[in-house]
């Protein structure tokens, strides 16, 4: 079996192009590229634009980033989707770049990402707590991305329980979106039947039925969600009963909205474009997970459970690059969750001999390269969690 994780060291540009000549493909790209903080384009800084501005800076960064970008998609099979981790310093930067290369056509999100919910401290100004992930589609027509998740997904909001120990909750069957009336939806405007006492529904009349027209709150006429032809394919999942409205107590018709779907399918929710701390790690978090596996060796892991909420977004199977790849946190993400969920999800990580800094912790426990860091993570997740780990330079 191929093993889950497999680690290049070089320079990702090399390797993207190696790997583009070799008709490797990948699913998901997850990048977290150098932010450009200050230090790490200094040398270019007093470079000036036409207008007298600074701009060297931002320009060595996207000069950086533009071939990497290109020769990215170049490996990026047609149901493929890239997340860009980025912070204020060049998120507009990126953005365009990102536009320039995939289209703006393949834009799918700038999310907001609260990794460090206490703010940053250090310095003036605002207590930054959050940054950025860009996401684009190589083709929106055929990405496989699905935005939503099953994890979101709270039970309790499924109170009712049926005869078979099923979750469910009852949904209004009218529609409460004011957008639709009689007048915008006639065909959804229609009486149905319903007995309050058994609970029944159908759309002609029954010995001790009520006859229900949809009305909104204040008693004018609304439409129903579902049409004569859904009612009468599936009446078990509507139900009658006799509810206190604003105006006096009503008969009105309910849908029976089921935890596992109607077919017992898994029920996802839409994500949302800002992740909490709370639901997937912070900063923080992710210095403990590395500490636990390998030590305080790395300054600014991404939490696993960033790349876990993203892998949830890509099918199960899906072969997954990150060429910035620092302490691995992707590969460690991809093995977790093939763990959790039984998927067969692969991935490559790729990092430079990037030497460590001297005196460092890394430097102290023998890891004189960042790649050395990967390394070790990646072998330390191969042993606790498994899926193996194929190395190669
Ligand atoms: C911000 S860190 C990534 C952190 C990672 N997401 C994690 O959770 O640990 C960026 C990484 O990119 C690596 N890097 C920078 N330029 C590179 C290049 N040209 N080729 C390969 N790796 C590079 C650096 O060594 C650094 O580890």
């Amino acid at each position: 079996m191929e093993p889950w994780n497999t680690f290049v060291e070089g320079d990702n540009l090399e390797v993207l192009r190696r790997l583009a000549q070799e008709g490797e493909r990948f699913d998901l790209v997850y990048i977290d590229p150098p932010y450009n903080t200050g230090n790490d384009f200094a040398y270019v800084d007093d470079i000036r634009g036409a207008d007298g501005r600074r701009r060297g800076r931002h320009d060595a960064w996207v000069a950086m980033m533009r071939p990497r970008l290109e020769a990215a998609r170049a490996v990026m099979s047609e149901r493929a989707a890239i997340y860009v981790s980025i912070d204020d310093n060049e998120a507009a930067y990126l953005r365009l770049l990102l536009d320039d290369v995939f289209g703006e056509e393949s834009f799918l999100a700038q999310v907001v990402v609260n990794l460090n919910p206490k703010g940053r401290q250090l310095g003036g100004g605002f207590a930054t707590s959050h940054e950025y992930l860009l996401v684009y589609a190589l083709d929106p027509r055929t990405c496989a991305l699905d935005a939503s998740s099953a994890d979101l997904v709270d039970e309790r909001d499924f109170p009712l329980v049926d005869a078979a120990g099923r979750r469910y909750r009852h949904l209004p069957l009218r529609n409460t979106n004011k957008k639709f009336n009689p007048v915008t939806a006639p065909t959804l405007h229609f009486p149905v039947y319903g007995d309050p006492e058994s609970g029944r529904v159908a759309t002609a009349p029954f010995d001790g039925s009520h006859e229900v027209t949809p009305v909104f709150g204040d008693g004018r006429p609304a439409v129903w969600r579902w049409s004569r032809p859904l009612i009468d394919e599936r009446p078990d999942d509507l139900v009658c009963r006799r509810i206190a409205g604003r105006q006096g107590e009503r008969v009105d018709v309910f849908q029976r909205d089921w935890l596992h779907g109607v077919d017992g399918g898994g029920r996802r929710k839409k994500l949302r474009t800002i992740w909490l701390a709370e639901e997937v790690g912070s900063t923080d978090t992710a210095v403990a997970e590395l500490k636990a596996l390998v030590g305080h060796v790395f300054e600014s892991p991404k939490p696993t459970g960033l790349i876990r909420r993203i892998l949830a977004t890509m099918p199960d199977d899906a072969r997954v690059l990150d060429f910035f790849a620092g302490s691995g946190t992707t590969g460690h993400a991809v093995a977790l969750a093939n763990v959790a969920d039984g998927g067969r999800r692969s991935c490559l990580s790729v990092n430079s001999a990037e030497p460590t800094r001297p005196g460092s912790n890394a430097a102290n426990a023998g890891l004189l390269t960042v790649a050395d860091i990967t390394r070790a993570r990646l072998r330390a997740v191969a042993a606790a969690v498994g899926g193996g780990l194929d190395e190669r330079s």
